[in-house]
């Protein structure tokens, strides 16, 4: 049976057949700490939209897995992607006005400029690495703008975000929970001198979300706390997702030749073709809820209490919603994947991020129509977030 906690041979390399199983053959899965897996589409849907039987609170899991007085409780328990309302709403309002349409579109121009001179020097190298070179250096650019924060300053942002989402994984070395409440730590210190900063200069509220942050009155504004926990997760949620979006994707159009031809020959194909990366290869696997009373799904009940993993990357190839599901196909349409979640708590960014897909593998294509990739591709062996941490590569 499925087991989050000792995961087949080859897992990483091909999660897909494994969860086709799952999704078939055991839809409510249980785990031998009491947790289950849902993996239909339908289940996820349900679970998405029902806030009331499945809460996003973490505190009961958070509590006995990191420590009540530890760096990483105080941030996974405050940000609003782990709370119900009112936190969340009050949070979630102030982000979500943040990214309207008009900013958006201010951020265009600078991304596209960003992206060619990335394109530039990977050109003057021949031989390079996607991940450092490319797919990891655009999002760490956009949200630090988003932010506000100096771009000499960006230099440890990757590592703590990577350390903090890494410590929601379901097992724990000693040294990744060290690592990861380290970084809360150092992240809060870091934020210290900008927040203090911003409240001398303050900037634009309309495009500035840090200014929003501090300046929003709704529900009677945020607490110190909430607010830097909150400035952790959104500099934390736009990076390692939209990273694994750009890298996985140009690893699939190197699987599927044929794939990046018909991409080639019909550019505007991109829009529809990021959704279905997302939908394929979904940067973030695995989502999470409570259940607040006992539920019943295919027969199996699940008690109230119980922390219920959401197989994303299961759901998003379900035959019963997609058809042939594990074909690429770059016009899918409709495309309802679960990638950005689903229901209140629906990301964010998401078109941020789609902007971001379209505009950087797009244009990188249309740069390197030829790549290949090199020996030594490394997977970055998370269960909840999927991607690499090494695609070396030749675009000459
Ligand atoms: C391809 C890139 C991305 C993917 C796949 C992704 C995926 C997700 C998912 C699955 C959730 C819901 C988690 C849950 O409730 O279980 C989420 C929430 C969130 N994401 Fe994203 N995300 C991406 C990019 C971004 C970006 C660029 C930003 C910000 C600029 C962002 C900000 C957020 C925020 C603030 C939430 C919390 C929303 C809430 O709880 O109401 N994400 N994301």
């Amino acid at each position: 049976m499925f087991n989050l906690t000792a995961l087949p041979e080859g897992f990483h390399e091909d999660p897909y057949s494994i969860y086709a199983a799952l999704r078939e053959d055991t839809p409510v899965c249980p785990q031998p700490d009491g947790t289950f897996v849902l993996s239909r589409y339908e289940d996820l849907d349900l679970v998405y939209r029902d806030t009331t039987r499945f809460i996003s609170d973490k505190k009961a899991v958070f509590g006995p897995k990191y420590g009540v007085d530890s760096p990483l409780y105080e941030h996974h328990t405050t940000s609003l992607v782990f709370n119900d309302p009112p936190l969340h709403t009050r949070v979630r309002k102030v982000m979500v006005g943040a990214m309207n349409p008009r900013a958006l579109a201010q951020m265009e121009p600078g991304l596209i400029t960003l992206v060619d001179s990335l394109l530039d020097e990977m050109q003057a190298k021949g031989d390079v690495e996607l991940i450092e070179d490319f797919a990891g250096a655009i999002p760490i650019e956009i949200i630090g703008n988003l932010l506000g924060i100096p771009r000499d300053e960006r230099g440890p942002l990757r590592d703590w975000s990577l350390a903090i989402l890494g410590a929601l994984e379901p097992q724990l070395t000693p040294e990744q929970e060290e690592w990861g409440n380290r970084s809360v730590a150092d992240f809060k210190a870091f934020l210290r001198h900008i927040i203090e900063d911003r409240r001398a200069n303050p900037g634009d509220p309309e495009t500035d979300v840090l200014t929003r942050l501090m300046q929003t009155d709704v529900d009677g504004g945020l607490t110190e706390v909430e607010l830097y926990q909150n400035c952790i997760f959104i500099l934390n949620a736009g990076h390692e997702t939209t990273t694994n979006l750009i890298g996985n994707a140009l690893e699939l159009l190197e699987r599927h030749r044929d794939k990046r031809a018909e991409l080639l020959a019909n550019p505007n194909l991109i829009t529809t073709a990021v959704d279905e990366f997302l939908r394929l290869e979904s940067p973030n696997q695995f989502g999470n809820r409570l259940t607040t009373e006992d539920v019943t799904f295919h027969g199996h009940t699940i008690p109230a209490g119980t922390d219920i993993h959401l197989c994303i990357g299961a759901a998003n190839r379900d035959p019963r919603q997609f058809d042939q599901p594990d074909e690429m196909l770059l016009n899918r349409r409709p495309n309802k994947h679960h990638a950005f979640a689903g229901g209140p708590h629906t990301c964010v960014g998401l078109t941020l991020a789609r902007m971001e897909g379209r505009i950087a593998v797009g244009r990188f294509l249309q740069r390197f129509p030829d790549y290949q990739l090199a020996s030594g591709a490394e997977r970055g062996g998370r269960i909840r977030f999927r991607g690499f941490a090494n695609l070396p590569a030749r675009v000459r």
